[in-house]
């Protein structure tokens, strides 16, 4: 059979993750990559044995060999790119968050729709064993009534002021940055885990960091280099460090969750417990493989990942038997997998998040920046397919 040829636009951190993900589906060629100069690209090419470094984007969705392209470039590039390649009439994943703003996701939306493409934005989060696994838990009733959630996910790569990243500017990032960055996938994933919407919130945002010292070169995501006082300039900081959030989901359920980038010791900390009226379970990104049930009156219970005593719903989410642990590149492939399984046959059902969910996720974001402006709880939009 002939691969379908895929390329990764941007060659960084997710560029790299992408790229290894898509090669262990096996009916997907990474035949391209672009990055912000032809340099970047060449390099990263020759460093993961891609057959051609495109020039820029433009020269990824002028070949017509390409049938989708994953964009894994800072945000503000997100909905450019996306539109573009849409009109080239390429199938898109991109990261996530999806766009700059809700007004930027609809036309990527309504795009995607007009062209009959296949669209995802990569919210990976969903896609660990073991989150299915709680989300097929709560559609059996095996918790009860959901009275409530509560989580946080918390890294330290920005703890210091000589901490940078393109993430730190409002211009490439985006109006919210840690919420954005990383408060999107936790909403996304409790909204997908409990099958409630979240229909109220309140927020409030903290900049711990004044100022940082910027890089006069850039430099890639976690890469965690120490900066000399010629290296660097004084910059204001306009976006978050940390953000509090409380919500209110479904027709009673309450919640609350933290966000930070400040949180010494927490490396990629995206942890949430749902409490129902028979039983609690928790999981933690960290530790992906195991579930804590919390039970009123009998011992406590961890559920280990193993596909044969999964809910049969979500043992496909896993690719390996009991006692060999899945992670964060496993979630990538199982998305990617249902991704590109929908580009060679289109009547499959979608499984996977589509803009239409990163367009959701931009309105909860617009939500936080509205509420903690206002220093009050805004209503959220109407999610559909959500109770
Ligand atoms: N789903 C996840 O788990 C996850 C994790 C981290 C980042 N992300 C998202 O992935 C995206 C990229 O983040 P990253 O951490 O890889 O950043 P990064 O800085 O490591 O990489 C970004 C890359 O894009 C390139 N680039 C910038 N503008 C470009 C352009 N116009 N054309 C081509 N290449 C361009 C940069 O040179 C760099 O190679 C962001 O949107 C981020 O939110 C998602």
């Amino acid at each position: 059979m002939r691969k379908m040829k895929a390329a990764v636009i941007g060659a960084g951190f997710m560029g790299k993750t992408h790229v290894e993900a898509l090669r262990r589906l096996g009916t997907v060629e990474v035949a391209s990559v672009a990055g912000i100069s032809p340099e970047e690209a060449q390099s990263f090419a020759a460093a993961q044995g891609i057959p051609v470094a495109a020039p820029d984007y433009k020269a990824i969705l002028a070949d017509p060999e390409i049938v989708g392209v994953h964009i894994c470039t800072p945000n503000a590039t997100h909905a450019p790119i996306a539109i573009e390649a849409m009109k080239a009439g390429k199938h898109v994943l991109c990261e996530k968050p999806l766009a700059m703003s809700a007004a930027e996701a609809q036309q990527m939306v309504e795009l995607a729709a007009k062209k009959k493409l296949v669209n995802a934005t990569n919210h990976n989060l969903r896609y660990y064993p073991m989150v299915q696994q709680i989300r097929r838990m709560v559609e059996a009733g095996e918790l009860g009534e959901i009275l409530t959630v509560q989580g946080t996910y918390s890294q330290d790569w920005l703890l210091y002021d000589t901490d940078f990243n393109w993430r730190i500017q409002k211009k490439a990032n985006g109006p919210l940055r840690v919420m954005g960055d990383i408060g999107s996938h936790w909403m996304d994933t409790i909204q997908h885990v409990t099958g409630l919407a979240i229909t109220e919130l309140c927020a409030d945002l903290a900049i711990i960091h004044k100022t940082r010292k910027q890089p006069k070169v850039a430099i890639e995501t976690f890469a965690g280099k120490t900066l000399q006082p010629e290296d660097y300039n004084e910059v204001k900081i306009d976006t978050e460090d940390f953000g509090m959030c409380l919500l209110h989901m479904g027709k009673s359920c309450r919640g609350a969750f933290t966000v930070s980038q400040v949180a010494a010791g927490c490396k990629n900390r995206f942890e949430f417990m749902v409490c129902g009226s028979k039983c609690s379970v928790a999981w933690n990104q960290e530790n992906p493989n195991q579930i804590w049930v919390g039970n009123r009156n009998e011992p406590n219970k961890l559920l280990l990942k193993d596909p044969s005593m999964l809910a049969p719903k979500a043992a496909g989410y896993a690719d390996y038997p009991g006692g060999h642990a899945e992670g964060y590149p496993d979630a990538h492939k199982q998305l990617f997998k249902r991704f590109w399984a929908r580009v060679a046959d289109p009547s499959l059902p979608i499984e996977y998040p589509t803009f239409a969910d990163g367009l959701r996720g931009m309105q909860l974001l617009e939500a936080v920046i509205q509420s903690n402006k206002k220093r009050a709880w805004v209503k959220c939009a109407p999610a559909k397919g959500k109770k």
